[in-house]
């Protein structure tokens, strides 16, 4: 086991390498060396109960500190750009002393922290998503009835209250209401589609293991604290986009997935098209969960009606750091039980960009 949690230290910090944070790189690697060397972190996580890398253990770590400095460690606050400081790395020995103290004087709320799973609600993913939607309204012409599994705040939900600027090779497309809080970047490769000029909605909810309630000041803190201190950018969406969803708190019903999907998408209202979608949930799906959804569906299927019509949207992977790719599937009433997938493209498990494949036919 302790081989695991140092592999699961290493892969870590290799991803915020690639994914551009020194400070979350910084706090896993001081972990990494404080289990090695037997210290607080041996204490804390030595016989961890679970899979360490599936569980995300030095991000439950990492997420710590962070919500410590989010709720005013001084000593914390001036390697956090997210609470007014800067971190480089020669900073590190400095940093490594602060984590040391943090977690050696706060071991039972470390403890207690570590038990929560991480949960980066992040609204780049809509600008991926945004594509599906508009497919699906041009195509079925009706107003959308969003249900998320592993929703997490739920903020996705609301994609269509941001803004949107694409990068394209023939210039940026531009959606959504321009006096929005939050405008979303992204980048489409291949030949952009057009895009639905307004999409209905007709209801939201989600449902996740562990959802956030927004409406709590500790919770939306410890969302606050997933997204990593030096990503200005992501943190400054996670606020708009809170904002935006302040103004109709998400439903988000406290369930696992396998037995939700199909008390969503049995029964459908008519002129309304039923769309199950979940961006970054597959992976953390085991096989039993997945197989229910999958049955779920394959049941549904068997009596679609052209009023009420099902979809089961993805921007997901198979399994934890595999590519995402954005898809769906549709049941149209008229192209029987096995409907039809449209593969739309792999695109950047954070919504930075998507490849539209060649042989993709927008409608
Ligand atoms: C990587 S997060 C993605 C959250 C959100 N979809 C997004 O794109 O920002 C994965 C989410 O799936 C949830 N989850 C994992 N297993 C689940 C299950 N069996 N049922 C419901 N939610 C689950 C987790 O709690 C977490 O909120």
């Amino acid at each position: 086991m302790n081989d695991k949690i140092s592999t699961a230290f290493e892969a870590q910090k290799h991803a915020c390498d690639l994914l551009g944070s020194p400070l979350t790189r910084d706090v896993v690697g001081f972990c990494a060396d404080n289990f090695a060397a037997g210290g607080i972190i041996a204490k804390l996580v030595r016989g961890w109960q679970g899979d360490p890398l599936n569980d995300n253990v030095p991000l439950r770590l990492a997420g710590f500190a962070h919500y410590r400095a989010l709720t005013h460690d001084a000593a914390l606050q001036g390697f956090y750009e997210s609470c007014g400081g800067i971190y480089d790395a020669a900073k590190r020995a400095d940093l490594a002393v602060a984590l040391e103290q943090l977690f050696s004087r706060e071991e039972a709320a470390a403890r207690q922290f570590l038990r929560s799973t991480p949960q980066t609600n992040e609204t780049g993913r809509a600008a991926m998503l945004l594509l599906g939607f508009s497919e699906i309204t041009k195509r079925l012409g009706l107003p959308l009835r969003l249900r998320e599994i592993g929703a997490s705040a739920g903020l996705n939900l609301f994609f269509d209250r941001f803004r949107y600027r694409f990068a394209t090779d023939e210039g940026d497309i531009l959606w959504g209401d321009s006096r929005s809080k939050l405008t979303l970047d992204a980048r489409w490769h291949g030949a952009p589609p057009a895009l639905a000029e307004k999409i209905e909605v007709a209801s939201r909810r989600g449902c996740d293991l562990f959802p956030v309630n927004i409406s709590d000041a500790d919770e939306r803190l410890k969302l606050q604290s997933w997204v990593w201190g030096d990503m200005p950018l992501r943190r400054a969406r996670l606020l708009a986009a809170l904002n935006i969803a302040d103004t109709a708190p998400p439903e988000i019903d406290r369930a696992d997935a396998a037995g939700w999907v199909a008390a969503q998408i049995m029964q459908r209202p008519e002129e309304q098209a039923t769309i199950l979608y979940h961006s970054i949930v597959w992976p953390y799906l085991g096989v039993s969960q997945r197989f229910a959804i999958e049955s779920a569906f394959a049941q549904a299927a068997e009596n679609i009606r052209p009023d009420a019509p099902l979809v089961w949207l993805k921007m997901d992977g198979r399994e934890l750091g595999t590519i995402a790719q954005l898809s769906y599937r549709i049941w149209t009433g008229e192209n029987g039980p096995e409907g039809e997938e449209v593969i739309i493209g792999p695109c950047h498990p954070h919504g930075v960009d998507l490849e539209i494949n060649a042989g993709f036919n927008p409608v």
